[in-house]
Parts: structure tokens; C-alpha cells; sequence
């Protein structure tokens, strides 16, 4: 490969930083054909900060802010950068470090350093930024304000001391940028193909290692070692997700205030919910597996119900096809399938209809992924509203499926108390339930299947590879 890459080490994936300079051009394509901006418009970028840990003199280990993560690939904190917005020139800033730095933090790179590390036309210190814009006859600044749809966060715009002496527009470019980061790269997919392998490989290692005995969080700690050890991945995508038993029935479990501490016992599922990230790119999979690698009837059954939603979305979904009928067909498949089992009774439909899909998956079907393990785009303007239906309103995006999409597909089905509840006192659920087999769930947990797939013209394709039937869980963990 030549030119500049990001790599952790040998074994590695190689990631050319080529793949930002193609995301900085799809993004400047997009201004190229507005016509009301001259070239001396030019995009502006913060990126992430070196955050402290309270009061305290140590700092979280750093993790680039997402969307300068995508247009720059670059890995140090405090930076900024600019693109000229309708030739993509770019320009990088980097804080002008004391000599110090060099005697604990280590070498201190020029500015021609940076240049060739990440392959941008010009490097400045940040404290020459008015001075920069100054010099290119700036007509406009682009930054990036808008509201995250899943975490309701806003980004905040990047700005220097001075910059009140331009024009500054920072509504036009985030949902520009966010609609471009919809669509994946050749080269980004291979990193996403990479990382979703890396990941794979922990988890199927996860499954011959567990035993009844372990503490959930001996299967976190075992992934991180091993996405990390094996795949240079420093950093998880999100929070191990590691419950087991009735655990399985909290959707995020994991957090501090359940930190993966409870021992797995004998005859529990485990519903393990993890991914790695590199360069950047994130990794989102979850494996549902009994932890002594056998099924009983009772696991079979929800199991198999999950399964049967997981392959009929996977053998359904395509550039074309609606993502909220994918939810659908999920959440229909589920019941069906409780009510081939005696736990549900009545019409699929009118169970649709009166929201029962919701206490069994009160989550989305799947999200986008990329550079952020739930990625921007979901709820753009121009693009279908979120629903509003039980269930359905808790989509993070409800978008027609277009070929270079990259998403997660993740139906599951849980026992969860509080909706189990719920849905006993509700004459409009409880209709449909069978009380005393649904009863036989209480206390089961979970099951959730969670594959990160690429939406092309006629298919899905499949990155994370893990045994997912039946017998292939049984087979493999058996050996
Ligand atoms: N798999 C974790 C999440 O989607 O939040």
C-alpha cells in the first residue's frame, strides 16, 4: 500500500488515510453544487478534547470526536481543521505544544510530520487560525451545529478567538456531512469488515471459554483482551453488554450500576452484547448461547423464534425496502412464533395493532453503524419521520434501506418484569396471553441476536460471522 496509513501494529489492518480524503471529497461534492457559495467558503472542524477526569490530573483515554474522526483519521486531541468547501483543499490545525510535553508525553511532531502522517495539503498551529482564514479572503465558515437523533445531544460548532470577524453559517453543513456518512466506502467497509471479524472472533472465543462458575464480567474482560491483544483494538464500541439469567431481560445491562458483576450458573442463556472499534469504525454484535453450550426445550423455543426473525429479516432486506416494515416483519415473526408455543393466543395482526410486539422487543430492529456504533443520518430532514407506534417509535431510523448502507439487524424477545406486568393488567394484552405459560417466563432473561450487515441492491451481506443455530452453537461449543 502506498501513502500514509493508521496501524496498531503488525497483523493490523492497514487503514490508507486515503479513506478520509475520499470522505472529505464526497462531502465537498455535496457543496460543489451550491451554487450560492463562492470558493472561498470553507468547512470547519473541531476535534475532540482531552477530557479530565473531574478535578483530578489524569484525563479519559482520548477518543476523537466522530465527525473530524471521519474527515481527518486523526488520532490527537485539540486539533481543528478546515476544507475549502468547493476545491477540498484541506487544512489541518494542531496546538503548538510547550517543550515539556516532550520530556512526559513523548516527541513532538512538526508540522510537516503531520502533513505526511495524514496526507492534508497544509498543517498550521491552532493559534494561527484567524490569521489562516484571513489570508484565504474567507467568504464563509461552515461549522457543525445539529441535534444527535439518538442521544438528543447537539454538536458544538468549532470557533477560534476572532471569529466573530466573519460570516459564519453552522446549519448547512451537518446535515450535509451526516447524510454523507450514510452511505459507506469500499475502504470504509473494509475497516468495518475488519473490526466486525475481530469482534466475531472474541465472541466465538467467549463461547469456549465460558463456564458455569465464571463472573459475567470474565467474558468482558476476555473480549477486550482479545479485540485489543489480537486486533490492535484499543477501544470498545460502546459498554460490554454481559448479562446472563434473568440479566438478559435489561436491554443495556452492563452499566455501572450493573457492571457485568453477577456468577453465571449453571443452565443459564447468556446474552452477550459486545464490539471492538479501530480506526475510528465500530463493530456492534450480540450472541445469545446457553452457558453450558446446551439448549434446553425453553431456550430452544425463544431462541428459535429470535432466529426465525433474525433470517427473515436478513433474507428480506435490500436497497428498496423499508426499514420500519423490517420491524414489522420481525415483530410479527416473534409472536407467531409464541403463539405456535401456547404463549400467545388470537390474531398476529390484532396483536400488531394492540402493541403487544412491545413488551416482547420494546426496541428497535437496528440502527446504522459506522463511525459511531448508533451512526448520525437516522432521522434527517427529508427522510420519514420516526414512527409513532409502541415499539416502532423507539427506531433510530425509519429510512427506505439504500445499497452502501451499513446496519445492524437485532430482533430479540425478553421477559421483562415490568412489562410482563404490564401486559397481565392491560385487558387490551392480556387477551392474547396464555398467563400461566407466559408465567413459566418469568425470571428466563432474554434473547437477542445482533448482526452488522451491508445493505446492497438485492441482499444483505453479512460481516459478523458467528455460529447461530441450534446445533451450530451446540456443535461449536461442544468441540
Ligand atoms: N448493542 C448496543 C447498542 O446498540 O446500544
Amino acid at each position: 500500500m502506498t501513502g500514509a496509513v493508521y496501524q496498531m501494529g503488525s497483523g493490523t489492518l492497514a487503514v490508507p488515510m486515503k479513506l478520509f480524503k475520499d470522505n472529505r471529497n464526497r462531502v465537498v461534492e455535496k457543496f460543489k453544487n451550491i451554487n450560492s457559495l463562492d470558493n472561498f467558503a470553507y468547512i470547519f472542524l473541531r476535534g475532540g478534547t482531552n477530557t479530565s477526569f473531574n478535578d483530578t490530573d489524569q484525563k479519559y483515554i482520548f477518543r476523537q470526536e466522530s465527525y473530524f474522526q471521519y474527515m481527518f483519521g486523526v488520532k490527537e486531541p485539540e486539533c481543528y481543521g478546515a476544507i475549502n468547501a468547493k476545491t477540498g483543499r484541506s487544512t489541518l490545525f494542531v496546538p503548538r505544544l510547550p517543550a515539556e510535553y516532550a520530556v512526559w508525553q513523548g516527541r513532538i511532531y512538526t508540522l510537516d510530520d503531520f502533513k505526511k502522517h495524514y496526507e492534508v495539503d497544509e498543517v498550521y498551529y491552532t493559534d494561527n487560525m484567524e490569521k489562516f482564514f484571513h489570508s484565504m479572503n474567507t467568504s464563509l465558515i461552515l461549522t457543525l451545529f445539529g441535534t444527535n437523533s439518538d442521544s438528543g445531544l447537539q454538536s458544538e460548532p468549532a470557533s477560534f478567538p476572532g471569529i466573530e470577524k466573519f460570516k459564519v453559517n453552522s446549519e448547512m453543513l451537518y446535515p450535509i456531512i451526516a447524510e454523507c456518512r450514510v452511505l459507506k466506502s469500499p475502504d470504509e467497509l473494509e475497516v468495518l469488515r475488519y473490526v466486525a471479524k475481530v469482534s466475531c472472533d472474541a465472541h466465538k472465543r467467549i463461547m469456549k471459554m465460558i463456564r458455569a462458575g465464571m463472573m459475567e464480567y470474565e467474558a468482558e474482560s476476555e473480549f477486550l483482551h482479545y479485540c485489543y491483544k489480537y486486533g490492535g483494538c484499543r477501544h470498545p464500541s460502546y459498554v460490554c453488554i454481559c448479562p446472563s439469567g434473568a440479566n438478559s431481560a435489561t436491554l443495556h445491562y452492563g452499566h455501572a450500576n450493573a457492571p457485568n458483576n453477577r456468577r453465571i450458573e449453571d443452565g443459564d442463556m447468556c446474552l452477550f452484547d459486545m464490539g471492538a472499534n479501530y480506526a475510528g469504525y465500530s463493530s456492534d454484535i450480540t450472541c445469545s448461547f446457553p452457558v453450558n453450550g446446551k439448549f434446553t426445550e425453553k431456550q430452544k423455543f425463544i431462541y428459535n423464534a429470535v432466529l426465525d426473525a433474525r433470517n427473515a429479516v436478513m433474507s428480506t432486506a435490500r436497497d428498496g425496502i423499508s426499514w420500519v416494515d423490517m420491524h414489522r416483519l420481525a415483530c410479527k415473526t416473534i409472536l407467531q412464533r409464541l403463539k405456535e408455543g401456547g404463549v400467545l393466543k388470537g390474531d398476529v395482526d390484532e396483536m400488531m395493532k394492540s402493541g403487544l410486539h412491545a413488551i416482547f422487543m420494546p426496541h428497535g430492529l437496528g440502527h446504522l453503524i459506522g463511525v459511531d456504533v448508533h451512526d448520525v443520518g437516522g432521522y434527517l430532514a427529508g427522510q420519514p419521520e420516526r414512527p409513532v407506534e409502541p415499539g416502532f417509535d423507539k427506531l433510530r431510523f425509519a429510512r427506505i434501506l439504500k445499497a452502501g448502507m451499513y446496519i445492524t439487524i437485532e430482533p430479540g424477545c425478553y421477559f421483562i418484569e415490568i412489562l410482563m406486568n404490564k401486559a397481565i393488567e392491560d385487558k387490551n394484552l392480556n387477551k392474547f396471553i396464555n398467563v400461566e405459560k407466559f408465567e413459566e417466563f418469568r425470571n428466563f432473561g432474554g434473547v437477542r441476536l445482533e448482526d452488522d450487515v451491508l445493505v446492497r441492491e438485492n441482499d444483505v451481506e453479512n460481516f459478523s460471522i458467528v455460529p447461530r443455530t441450534v446445533e451450530e452453537i451446540e456443535e461449536f461449543m461442544a468441540r
